[in-house]
């Protein structure tokens, strides 16, 4: 199922604290591939959504081709799909899709595929706890949800995709999908024991950055010098 030998940087958490922009952040600085796999589940609901795709029994990843491209933009069946994934109409229905066994199954075997292939770094629900319970290095990030929904309502402003939106409603699904994604029953949204825990509310995304670095940094001394002491 994995490959240990293969580095894997888990980063964990709930929506808007600041994993993905993290996670690209780290994985250029390590020359690691990074993995968007909240963007794998959102192009699900985005093809079922648009009735391209059936997934009421079964999830048949031939029927899709899910890739990213250099700049970590999603493309489904070679169409860079990104605008549409994102948004608001796709966050409320997302959970649903990805509460599904079939479409977890598939695209878990995915997200093990590319991570066990390459150096690289994941962020999702359920890297450090089930598709890769082995990581070298997890992180759960959090923060609280006044900044979450500000965070999202600027990124979706960002991107011209705030139309009706406030803080309230944003929050509102935030909460909305917290609570779906971590009542689930398989692979729910939940902190892996060994993971460090991270409260982003107050730090910059630079801040961010360094702590995981120079947590990944330190992780791979201990285990280096614990390997030694094993064998030595
Ligand atoms: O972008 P945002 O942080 O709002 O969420 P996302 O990372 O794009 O994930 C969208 C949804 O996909 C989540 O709300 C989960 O329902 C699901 N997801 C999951 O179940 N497992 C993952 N590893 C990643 C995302």
């Amino acid at each position: 199922m994995e490959n240990d030998t293969v580095e894997v940087i888990a980063i964990d958490g709930p929506s808007a604290t600041g994993k993905s922009t993290t996670a690209k952040l780290v994985a250029k600085e390590l020359g690691y591939t990074y993995l968007d796999t909240g963007a794998m589940y959102r192009a699900v609901a985005y093809l079922a959504e648009n009735g391209e795709l059936r997934v009421e029994n079964s999830l048949n990843l031939n029927e899709i081709r899910i890739s990213f491209d250099k700049n970590n933009q999603i493309l489904i069946n070679g169409v860079n799909r990104e605008g549409e994934i994102r948004d608001p109409k796709i966050s409320t229905v997302v959970s649903k899709y990805s509460a599904m066994p079939y479409i977890r199954e598939a695209l878990t075997a995915r997200q093990r595929e590319i991570g066990s292939g390459q150096p690289c770094v994941l962020d999702g629900r359920d890297i450090g706890t089930v598709v890769f319970p082995n990581a070298k290095y997890k992180f759960f990030l959090t923060a609280d949800y006044g900044t979450r929904a500000a965070r999202r309502l600027l990124e979706l402003q960002a991107a011209g995709k705030a139309l009706g939106e406030t803080l309230e409603s944003v929050e509102k699904n935030l909460r909305e999908r917290d609570k779906a994604d971590s009542e689930r029953e398989i692979a729910p949204l939940v902190k892996a024991k060994d993971a460090i825990e991270i409260d982003t509310s107050h730090i910059t995304i630079q801040q961010q950055v360094q702590k995981i670095l120079q947590s990944v940094g330190e992780v791979a001394r201990c285990k280096h010098s614990l390997g030694a002491t094993r064998t030595g």
